[in-house]
């Protein structure tokens, strides 16, 4: 595969990859590492903490609702991390027989720098709030690991923009939130800049496949869409959170958490997803209730 861009979209690349040259964002300098934690510094807005809005979170103390949320960043972070991680094993994949001089080499090479520096900057971050992730698990690294590795080149990058605009999102209420702990505020900034530029390579490259996709590739593409989400709440809403806040049955809580979660998110950071979608008519007869009944989306 190799998408084929009109001059308009020659030249945005080509700006894009000036910028990441010239003006490289380095998280070392970016983000205000020593900035002590407050306590009225918060972690996450409480919009996005898993169990806001249900019984069980006005039943937590101040110091459990902090913790709550100081994990859920952590874990959010962990699974941005590993998944950016993967990106780069398609990215190199998908680059390594090119010649120097291709266009979406030279910018996938600006991509994986950046990601590199994200992994790096999420880890500094995890290190800073002082918990520790929990892990995917086996079965998820096994899949995580086959799709990187055999997938289609379109199917990958669907699934590169699907995190990359959920990510997005999610970066933009950190980053606005008021009261956000400094080093979190600005990892969520840098995050946000970068992405965003990869954001609108992606869709360049995609242009091509969602511009011609019939009702079955749309189908494809919508299900890839659906799954890589579904797969980022699962890593990212966990029992062994809640048993660590101290939280009583904490794999049943989690159950009741995983749809209540999912209503959330679906209207605070699909929006944008959501339009993606549209555009290439990826919500059809066969995607929209799977939308509706796996991701609460209201559509
Ligand atoms: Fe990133
Ligand atoms: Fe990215």
């Amino acid at each position: 595969m190799s998408a084929t861009f009109n001059d308009e979209e020659i030249h945005q690349i080509e700006r894009l990859i000036r910028i990441s040259k010239e003006k490289p964002l380095l998280p070392e300098n970016f983000v205000p590492w020593s900035a002590p934690e407050e306590p009225h510094h918060t972690f996450l807005p409480e919009h996005l903490v898993s169990l806001h809005g249900m019984p069980i979170y006005d039943t937590l103390s101040d110091e459990q609702k902090r913790e709550l949320a100081r994990l859920e960043v952590v874990q959010s972070m962990y699974a941005y991390c590993w998944s950016e991680g993967l990106f780069c094993i398609f990215m190199n994949r998908y680059i390594q027989d090119r010649k120097p001089d291709d266009l979406e080499r030279r910018f996938l090479i600006r991509e994986i720098i950046e990601e590199c520096r994200h992994m790096d900057m999420f880890a500094s971050a995890i290190e800073k709030l002082g918990r520790k992730p929990i892990l995917m698990n086996r079965l998820q690294r096994l899949f995580g690991n086959w799709t990187a590795r055999f997938l289609p080149y379109d199917f990958l990058f669907v699934s590169c923009i699907a995190i990359e605009i959920m990510a997005d999102r999610y970066g933009e209420h950190l980053r606005h939130a008021d009261g956000s702990y400094p080093v979190l505020q600005k990892v969520a900034q840098l995050h946000n800049i970068e992405e965003a530029r990869h954001i609108l390579f992606t869709r360049a490259v995609l242009k091509k496949y969602t511009q011609k996709a019939g009702p079955l590739r749309a189908t494809w593409y919508s299900l890839i869409i659906l799954t890589n989400i579904c797969f980022f709440q699962n890593a990212y809403v966990h029992s062994e959170i809640y048993r660590k806040v101290g939280i009583q049955n904490p794999k049943k809580v989690r159950q009741e958490a995983f749809s209540h979660y999912q209503k959330k998110f679906a209207a605070d950071c699909l929006d944008t997803l959501k339009d993606f979608i549209e555009s290439f008519n990826g919500f059809n007869v066969i995607t929209k209730p799977l939308w509706r009944k796996v991701m609460k989306l209201d559509i």
